[in-house]
């Protein structure tokens, strides 16, 4: 049985006073779920969120960090500084990352060993661009996205990883691939994680799908056997939305 999760990416949005806001509304309403619940608020934001979570069932999560243990990296944070204030949980690979950031799979292979190394669970991002997926490249490029940064962990690390597939052009966009495409997708990856690893190390990594979820389409999304939960973005940040996506399973 696989964990069932829905993650909230608050990606460069909220202050301190609307964190504190959106933390409050959610903790209100709260409902008993079987799913883990998390959310990644920016990096200034964390031991707030640490702090108006404590003892209840929401993660706080990161959304990005930086490979090296320490150094001359002006703006970054590591994941011994992550580990340090409580969070055990990151964002790497998202496509905003790569895109604006120059992350590639080189450099994301050594931000994932580096999270793994130091115990900590990695929400692995990855997906097509629009036109890989009308070229009809879309598996290609996720298999390589996925054995370029992932494929020479050890099996062990894999106890560690959680996967996002976001198809870039359903990120923000209102577009959402059908529960169908995701399926597809999702059951190619395990099959890939099947085929690097072992069936039982590919049917028990949970997939998450990210692009567009909405408390309309959630459930139909999430009730495909090979999607395990949703990696959210625009409708986290607003309680009852994100609530009832929760709800959806
Ligand atoms: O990390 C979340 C994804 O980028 C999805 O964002 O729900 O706003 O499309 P979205």
């Amino acid at each position: 049985m696989r964990t069932k999760i829905v993650a909230g990416n608050w990606k460069m949005n909220l202050n301190a006073g609307q964190t504190q806001t959106l933390l409050q509304e959610l903790i209100s309403q709260l409902p008993q779920t079987s799913a883990a619940v998390m959310v990644a608020p920016p990096f200034v934001n964390l031991p707030q969120a640490l702090s108006q979570l404590q003892g209840l069932p929401v993660e706080v999560v990161a959304q990005n960090m930086h490979y090296a243990d320490s150094g001359a990296f002006t703006g970054e944070i590591s994941a011994d500084m992550l580990v340090s204030i409580g969070v055990k949980t990151v964002i790497l690979g998202h496509s905003e990352r790569r895109a604006y950031f120059g992350e590639d799979d080189g450099m994301l292979a050594k931000k994932v060993a580096k999270a793994v190394e130091k115990g900590m669970k990695v929400i692995f991002c990855f997906g097509e661009e629009l036109p890989d997926r009308y070229e009809g490249r879309h598996f290609e490029v996720v298999q390589r996205q996925l054995r370029n940064a992932l494929f020479a962990l050890p099996e062990g690390a894999w106890r560690q990883l959680i996967l996002a597939y976001e198809p870039v052009w359903a990120i923000g966009t209102g577009e959402t691939a059908s529960p169908e495409q995701a399926q597809e997708m999702h059951a190619f990856i395990r099959e890939q994680v099947a085929g690097a690893y072992s069936r039982p190390v590919a049917d028990a990594v949970s997939i998450l799908y990210g692009g567009s979820v909405k408390p309309g389409n959630a459930a139909e999304i999430f009730s495909k056997p090979d999607v395990d939960g949703g990696l959210i973005g625009g409708a986290s940040l607003v309680a009852t939305d994100f609530l009832a996506i929760v709800n959806a399973f």
